[in-house]
């Protein structure tokens, strides 16, 4: 298989970033349509901006979906979210006048499980006229961000994440994860807490805990380490859960907004 630089090059793929921290608009891609060397060129895409928006895929079925995510590895089985009929591994996120509202705090996809998704993506099926954009947040640049004492400081510590927002019986099935990983793909160290998911820092006396998660939150959001990625119809944004925290944003009203997602898990827990 050819380099993924001269790849890119020989697809003449239109690739704008989004912004300086992470994320990238792609253009000039079938994704129901990849031999192996254009799926290696959106793989180098993916582990270079760590969340893309890949333009034009309006054709996608929920089969196509799935296809491609079984390229990436196994497929997520939620199990609390809502799913596309005949599905159990398809997402199905919508707003409308009778259901409104959207995942919009900061969070990394199912942290709460034990494996938990290494990538997500989301299919825009139908998008408001303006607005219901997704921000993503770059948890690499977080991190690099901190100072050494507080890299030294996180280094050792373990976090727990639960899913009680989805069912309180969740609170009994918590996960451990490191608050630092590496990524295994890329080498790089990603801050792993987030407000949605994380409920304390194992070790740590409570006041101790909640301080410092509310530190890292607030630092791991900043706009500084934001991308935002605005749908098209047929837009599919797919993102490194592993490096990136990300947020919708519920500014619509009452239009309709529905996306389809599937999650990539990871092929190993996440580890330090
Ligand atoms: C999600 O959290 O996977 C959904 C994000 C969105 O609706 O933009």
């Amino acid at each position: 298989m050819a380099e993924a630089a001269e790849i890119l090059h020989d697809l003449a793929l239109d690739v704008r970033p989004l912004s300086g921290a992470l994320g990238a608009e792609v253009r000039g891609v079938d994704v129901a349509a990849l031999d192996d060397d254009g799926f290696a060129a959106v793989h180098a895409l993916l582990m270079q901006y760590s969340a893309i928006a890949l333009h034009g895929q309006e054709h996608l079925t929920d089969d196509d979906l799935r296809e491609f995510g079984l390229r990436w590895g196994k497929l997520d089985v939620h199990g609390y979210s809502p799913t596309v009929q005949g599905y159990d591994d398809v997402l199905r996120i919508r707003s409308d006048p009778q259901r409104p509202g959207t995942a919009e705090g900061w969070h990394s996809d199912v942290s709460w499980k034990v494996i938990p998704p290494k990538i997500s993506m989301l299919h825009a099926r139908q998008v408001p006229s303006v607005g219901g954009d997704t921000l993503f947040a770059s948890q690499y640049r977080a991190y690099e961000d901190l100072s050494d004492a507080m890299q030294t400081f996180l280094a050792p510590l373990d976090a727990e994440h639960d899913g009680r927002v989805f069912d309180i019986n969740l609170i009994r099935q918590p996960a451990t994860h490191p608050v630092v990983i590496t990524h295994p793909e890329t080498g790089r160290k990603a801050l792993y807490v987030n407000g949605g998911f994380t409920r304390r820092i194992k070790g740590l006396p409570p006041g101790e805990s909640t301080a410092i998660l509310n530190f890292l939150y607030s630092h791991c959001t900043r706009e500084r380490y934001q991308a935002r990625v605005r749908y098209e119809p047929g837009t599919l944004a797919m993102w490194d859960n592993r490096c990136v925290q990300h947020a919708a944003v519920p500014d619509f009203g009452t239009e309709v907004r529905e996306l389809h997602r599937v999650a990539v898990l990871c092929d190993q827990r996440p580890a330090r």
